[in-house]
């Protein structure tokens, strides 16, 4: 396949990239990983026994740090519209989280068990028209906000990127 001068330049920093350098050593699916891992040491959210919902999980790296933290003690439900390869004792839901029937799978694969925390990184494809991409965003934060909500609760905890902190601190026991 012949590339075209701006994905070579894409690759070229992509792996030129420190974190995502980190990640290859560090055996970890994306740089993404060490957002969730920095979260983790500010606010230790994720701990051995709970159980977790991560939405947008593709390729996998906060699945991987959440299931590292678990160990063998933990139940992780994880969610995209991408394909994920496997990771062990993680249930992968695949499909659209806007498509009500995907949601009511999601919520399906939860059942009567109580959620812990929900984390969602999820981001839309960009069209460039930054109000649409905005609104996107925030559509699809408010929609893991509702699932959330809907699911039964343990403890009760929300992550998301995209909510800004201020707000977020109003929602009970809510972490970003
Ligand atoms: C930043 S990436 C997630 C990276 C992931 N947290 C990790 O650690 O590897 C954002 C993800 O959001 C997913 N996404 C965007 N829109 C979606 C939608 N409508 N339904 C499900 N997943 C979606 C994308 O497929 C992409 O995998």
């Amino acid at each position: 396949m012949v590339r075209s001068k701006t994905s070579q330049r894409w690759l070229k920093e992509h792996f030129d990239d420190s974190y995502v350098k980190m990640g290859q050593k560090d055996g970890y699916r994306s740089r993404a990983s060490y957002k969730l891992l920095e979260l983790q040491e500010r606010d230790r959210i994720l701990r051995s026994g709970l159980a977790v919902v991560d939405l947008s999980a593709a390729p996998g790296g906060w699945s991987q740090v959440a299931s590292r933290v678990f160990g063998d003690r933990g139940r992780l439900i994880a969610s995209d519209i991408l394909e994920m390869g496997s990771i062990p004792d993680v249930t992968f839901i695949q499909g659209d989280f806007v498509d009500d029937a995907v949601f009511a799978q999601i919520l399906e694969s939860i059942g009567e068990h109580p959620v812990d925390l929900v984390i969602s990184d999820m981001a839309p494809n960009m069209s460039g028209v930054r109000a649409a991409d905005q609104s996107r965003s925030m559509y699809l934060c408010e929609l893991a906000l509702d699932l959330a909500g809907r699911a039964p609760r343990a403890g009760g905890g929300f992550s998301d990127q995209d909510i800004p902190r201020r707000r977020l601190r109003r929602l009970p026991q809510a972490s970003v």
